[in-house]
This record gives structure tokens, sequence and C-alpha cells, in this order.
């Protein structure tokens, strides 16, 4: 169904433009209700894109939304990915060959083992993905997360990367619809100092993960204070003065107070 609306919509136009032009506007819709940094641009942005489409064009993408929203909530996979690489719309040159969502199901259960019970200490983990294609990665991360009983919409914060802005839509597209916390950066991540664009998901805003994620890197340079305080390395000789240690510590103070913040 979703193959052949966008091809409907190529008469006019390329099918790369088509789901390009898709992926883009659906991605703002979902910003322009968080970011308010973003929203003039990201408007204009999206009547720009509209103009090219006439009134039943429009109504076959809307279609081709419920369609991604139907799949999604029949169960999680890289429902974007697989539909970009079906129509062979991946980019050889940047090599966009996306990993079928079974091979990244597996990988990400090799790589989470034990991530429960480092929530259950942490309160979150964070996940990095330095070359998100359309998020396929990340999307098994939360599957699996789920299939362990852990509610990744509130522990399991993600950075995403990709160079192709296509790929960002994309992954930003399904991290919004499974409220999957996160960041999704176009740019380079071998020069991760300079992105071009940001996207923040609407889980991340809604759950206040700027103030969390600085909290938690707060409660870790705290830590590696409390560390590298000879005080807390007391030799078997050398103890420590005892205002240093007990609940007086300033540093043990202040570590207490954000961990509970
Ligand atoms: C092989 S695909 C993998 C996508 C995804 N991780 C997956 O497993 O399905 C590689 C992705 O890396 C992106 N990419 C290539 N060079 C990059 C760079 N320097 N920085 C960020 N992304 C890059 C491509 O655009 C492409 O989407």
């Amino acid at each position: 169904m979703f193959y052949r609306l966008a091809r409907q919509n190529s008469h006019r136009h390329r099918i790369f433009d088509v789901f390009g032009d898709f992926c883009e506007m659906l991605a703002i819709e979902f910003s322009q209700a968080v970011d308010l940094t973003q929203r003039e641009q990201r408007g204009a942005r999206y009547a720009a894109l509209l103009q090219k489409y006439d009134r039943s064009e429009r109504e076959r993408f809307a279609q081709m939304t419920a369609c991604l929203v139907n799949a999604l909530e029949s169960g999680m996979s890289d429902c974007l990915g697989t539909l970009f690489m079906g129509m062979d719309l991946g980019n050889a040159g940047t090599g966009q060959f996306f990993t079928p969502y079974e091979v990244s199901r597996l990988t990400a259960q090799m790589t989470l083992l034990g991530a429960d019970e480092l929530i259950a200490r942490k309160g979150f983990i964070t996940l990095s993905e330095p070359a998100c294609g359309a998020g396929g990665m990340v999307i098994a991360a939360a599957d699996t997360l789920r299939s362990m009983g852990v509610n990744y919409q509130e522990c399991m914060h993600v950075t995403a990367v990709d160079i192709d802005r296509t790929a960002c839509h994309m992954t930003y597209i399904q991290m919004s619809l499974l409220h999957i916390p996160g960041i999704v950066i176009h740019g380079n991540a071998l020069a991760p100092q300079s992105p071009w664009e940001q996207w923040v998901t609407p889980a991340h805003v809604l759950g206040r993960w700027d103030e969390r994620l600085a909290c938690a890197r707060a409660v870790e340079a705290m830590r590696a204070l409390l560390v590298d305080d000879p005080a807390h390395h007391p030799g078997a000789d050398d103890a420590p003065p005892p205002a240093k240690t007990g609940p007086d510590c300033p540093n043990r103070r202040a570590a207490t107070q954000m961990a509970l913040f």
C-alpha cells in the first residue's frame, strides 16, 4: 500500500524526492509540537515542501503516514528503513545498506546483556548510534529492553547521528512514533564538533531529558571529585581527618543532594 501511494505521487516528481519530502514533512510535524527554537525556520521549510504537491498528492501523504503508524503499532521494526531499501533509494556512496531488523535485534540482545541491572542502579542508560540510517539499531535496542521488562521510554536516551538528511528524518520519525527519548543529529560522526542540524524527540522534551542528563553529568563529576579526594583513599596507616569523611564533607554533601534531586 505504502509503495503504491508513493509511486502514485511520483508521476510528477522523482520517487527519491517523494520519499524524502514525505519524511521531512512528517519529521517537521513532530518537531513543531515540541521544539520552539526551530519553529519559524521549520514552518517555512514545511510550507515550501507542501507547495510542491497538489491536493490528491497531499492526501496520499496522509495515507502513507497512516500506513506507517499502523505498521509500527502492530510491532516494533525498522519500517521506514525496510521501505527505503525496498524502493532502492539507498546511496551506495555513503554505505546506505541498512541492517535487516532481525540482525539488529540479535545485536541489541548481545549488547544489552545486563542493561537491566545497570538501569536499576543508575536510573537509565545512554545509547550512541553514530551512523543511524533509518534507526533500525535504535528501535532494536528499545524492543530488546521492552522484552526484558524495562520501560525504554523512561530508561533509555539515544544520541543518533547520520550524514544523510533523509536518514535523520527517518530515524526521527520512528523514534517519535515509538516515543524513544533522544536527539537525532544531522552531521558527520567523524567531525562531531560541527553538527548541521539537530532534532529533539517528543519523548526527550516531555521527559525533561536535558535536565536528567545534566543532573547525571553533575553526579558523575561529584563522584570523580570524591574519588580524587585523598581523604577517600585512606592507606592502612594514614587515616583521614574525621571532618572530611563524615556527612559534613562538602563533596559528599553536594553529591548526595544531586543524587536526590
Ligand atoms: C550501513 S548504513 C547502517 C545504518 C544503520 N546503523 C543500520 O544498521 O541499519 C551506514 C549509515 O551511515 C551513514 N554514514 C556514512 N558516513 C557517515 C559519517 N561520516 N557520519 C555519520 N553517518 C555516516 C550513512 O548515511 C548510512 O545511513
